[in-house]
Parts: C-alpha cells; sequence; structure tokens
C-alpha cells in the first residue's frame, strides 16, 4: 500500500469511529435495554409506544430543567387602587407643597400608585401617626395627612458656618429633610441591597426640569 491510500484508510475510520461515540452518547445501549417493556393496550405497533414514551420522558426532563419562572408577587393593594380616583388615592403627586413661598427646585412627580404596586412599599413605609409610628394598618380609601401638617417648616434646614447645630429631631421639623430622608433612605438600601442605581438618589433625577 502506498502512503495516500494509508492515509485514506485511517481517515476514514476515524470518521466512522467518531459517528459511531457522538450516536452512542445520544442514545447509550444500556437505557436502551434497560427501559421497561411497553406491554398492552398502550403499546402501538412499529414502536409508536417507545416514542411517545421518549417523548414525554424528554418534556419532563425538559419542564425539570427550567422550572417556570416563580410568580412576581401582587401588591395587596392592586386591585383598590386601580379602581380608586385620584381623590381617594392620587396616582401620581406633583410635590409642591402651599405652604412654601416658592420651589427652587423642579417640582417633583412622585409615582405613589407604581411605589406600592410595583415597588411593593406598604403605606407604612412613609405614612405614619403623631408619634411617627409607621400606618401600616391604612387602607385605600383612608385619609392621610400631608406630611407638612407635622413636619412644618417649609425648607430644607439652614446650611452654611452660621447655620444652628440642629438635633436629629429638630432637623426633621423642616418639611424638605423629611421627605429627603423619607425617600432617600429606602432608594440607598434599596440600591445596595439589589446592587443597582434604580432608584434615584441624585437631585436632578428626582427634581428633573
Ligand atoms: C413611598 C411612599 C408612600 C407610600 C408607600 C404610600 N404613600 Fe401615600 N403619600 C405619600 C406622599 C409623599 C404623599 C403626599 C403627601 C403630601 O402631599 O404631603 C401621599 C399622599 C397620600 C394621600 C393623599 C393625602 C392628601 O390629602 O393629599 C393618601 C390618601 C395616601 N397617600 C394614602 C396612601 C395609602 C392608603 C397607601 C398604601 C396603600 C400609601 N398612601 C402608600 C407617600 C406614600
Ligand atoms: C401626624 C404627624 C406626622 C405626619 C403627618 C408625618 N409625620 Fe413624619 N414624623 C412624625 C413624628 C412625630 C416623627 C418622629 C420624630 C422624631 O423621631 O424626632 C416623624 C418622623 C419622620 C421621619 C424620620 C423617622 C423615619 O421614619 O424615618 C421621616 C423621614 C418622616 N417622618 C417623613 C414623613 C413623610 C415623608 C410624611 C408624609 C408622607 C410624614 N413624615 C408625615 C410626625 C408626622
Ligand atoms: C420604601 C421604599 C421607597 C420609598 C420610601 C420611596 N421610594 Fe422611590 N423608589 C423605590 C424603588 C424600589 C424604586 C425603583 C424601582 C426600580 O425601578 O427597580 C423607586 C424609584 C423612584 C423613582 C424613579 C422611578 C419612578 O417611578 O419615577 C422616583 C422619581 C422616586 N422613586 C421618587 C421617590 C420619592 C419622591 C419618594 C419620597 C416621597 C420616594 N421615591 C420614596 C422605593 C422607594
Ligand atoms: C428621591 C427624590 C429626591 C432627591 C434625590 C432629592 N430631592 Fe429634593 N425634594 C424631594 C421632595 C419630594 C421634596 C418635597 C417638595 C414638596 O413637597 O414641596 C424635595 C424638596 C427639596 C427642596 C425644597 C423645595 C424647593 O424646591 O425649594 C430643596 C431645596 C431640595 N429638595 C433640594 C434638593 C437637592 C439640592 C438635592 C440633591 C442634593 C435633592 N433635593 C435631592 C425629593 C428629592
Amino acid at each position: 500500500m502506498d502512503k495516500k491510500s494509508v492515509l485514506l484508510i485511517t481517515g476514514g475510520v476515524a470518521i466512522a469511529l467518531a459517528l459511531f461515540i457522538s450516536i452512542a452518547v445520544d442514545h447509550p445501549f444500556p437505557d436502551f435495554y434497560t427501559r421497561p417493556a411497553v406491554v398492552g393496550p398502550e403499546a402501538a405497533p412499529h414502536g409508536e409506544g417507545m416514542i411517545e414514551m421518549y417523548a414525554s420522558e424528554a418534556i419532563a426532563a425538559e419542564e425539570a430543567a427550567a422550572p417556570a419562572e416563580p410568580e412576581k408577587p401582587q401588591s395587596p393593594y392592586a386591585e383598590a387602587i386601580a379602581a380608586a380616583d385620584e381623590e381617594t388615592f392620587p396616582k401620581t403627586i406633583a410635590m409642591a407643597a402651599d405652604a412654601y413661598a416658592e420651589h427652587t427646585k423642579p417640582i417633583v412627580q412622585f409615582t405613589h400608585a407604581k411605589h406600592v404596586i410595583d415597588y411593593m412599599a406598604g403605606c407604612g413605609a412613609c405614612h405614619h401617626n403623631e408619634d411617627g409610628e409607621p400606618l401600616d394598618d391604612l387602607q385605600v380609601g383612608d385619609e392621610a395627612a400631608k406630611c407638612i401638617d407635622c413636619h412644618s417648616k417649609p425648607s430644607e434646614p439652614p446650611k452654611g458656618k452660621d447655620a444652628p447645630d440642629l438635633s436629629p429631631a429638630e432637623a426633621l421639623e423642616y418639611h424638605a429633610e423629611a421627605l429627603h430622608q423619607n425617600c432617600k433612605n429606602c432608594h440607598v438600601a434599596y440600591n445596595k441591597e439589589n446592587n443597582t442605581r434604580a432608584a434615584p438618589t441624585s437631585c436632578t433625577k428626582c427634581h428633573v426640569k
């Protein structure tokens, strides 16, 4: 034999071997032989029962490998909010408290309904009573006091080197301080926990022109 035919023969053998192995890997023999025989009425002629059995097993295996997405939890308030009018539950609130002589920053459009329904915030995350205790039992349809009724100084706390040293409670008398703490503290915590920047923490992301 010359060199060329030796090469051709070994090449052919290698290809045949590769084909055989790839088929064998896809359909391992032992598995094939240890399957329970399909007998009785289910056993169709020409091995259809076998094909069906393989198909249903393949589907079951696929389902086991890719479990269904866990259902997104539903806000318990979603239905009541959808049914409520703007008077009862304002869905978006232009944050412009009347007591301010003027707003120096662009007005924040606060997505009230989205925060409850999409971001799953409970009422008590923002609304509380005169002792500062969260109103977790507030229901859609109940009245809620405005923040400025209690955090009644319409501005940020004074800043600069001549500014008085305020206790945390004194600082919270300022409306903008109470709002900034409420909104930003949750956003910062949420972003940290979820390794994201989805909840805005910079001035112009809330005070949008
Ligand atoms: C993420 C914060 C947040 C959550 C959660 C939240 N609210 Fe509010 N809500 C506000 C803010 C801020 C206002 C505007 C208050 C203001 O103008 O001083 C407001 C306003 C309201 C008002 C109108 C008050 C008025 O007279 O203008 C009602 C009623 C109300 N909320 C009810 C609810 C109920 C019920 C829930 C729970 C289903 C809820 N809120 C959840 C922040 C929140
Ligand atoms: C009925 C009066 C009242 C209303 C209305 C009110 N607050 Fe308060 N808030 C308080 C009191 C009292 C405290 C506790 C003060 C302290 O600890 O020094 C407090 C504390 C806070 C604090 C600091 C403690 C905390 O919970 O993080 C924030 C922030 C705050 N309020 C934001 C708001 C916002 C935003 C609104 C409107 C959605 C609001 N408050 C409505 C009385 C009120
Ligand atoms: C209890 C937690 C919580 C509080 C309190 C909260 N937020 Fe948010 N907010 C979120 C989360 C979570 C997102 C972003 C979710 C996302 O996009 O994945 C968000 C997103 C936003 C966004 C961008 C998306 C949108 O819906 O417009 C704005 C603006 C915003 N918040 C404003 C506010 C303001 C103003 C306040 C205070 C009155 C506030 N938030 C209080 C949790 C909170
Ligand atoms: C998470 C949203 C958010 C972020 C971030 C934010 N603010 Fe605010 N800010 C508010 C809300 C809500 C009010 C309350 C306005 C009202 O109800 O009248 C407010 C009020 C104010 C006020 C008083 C009202 C006015 O327009 O004069 C000033 C000043 C202010 N913010 C400045 C800032 C600055 C500066 C930054 C950045 C360092 C900032 N804010 C970041 C939400 C935000």
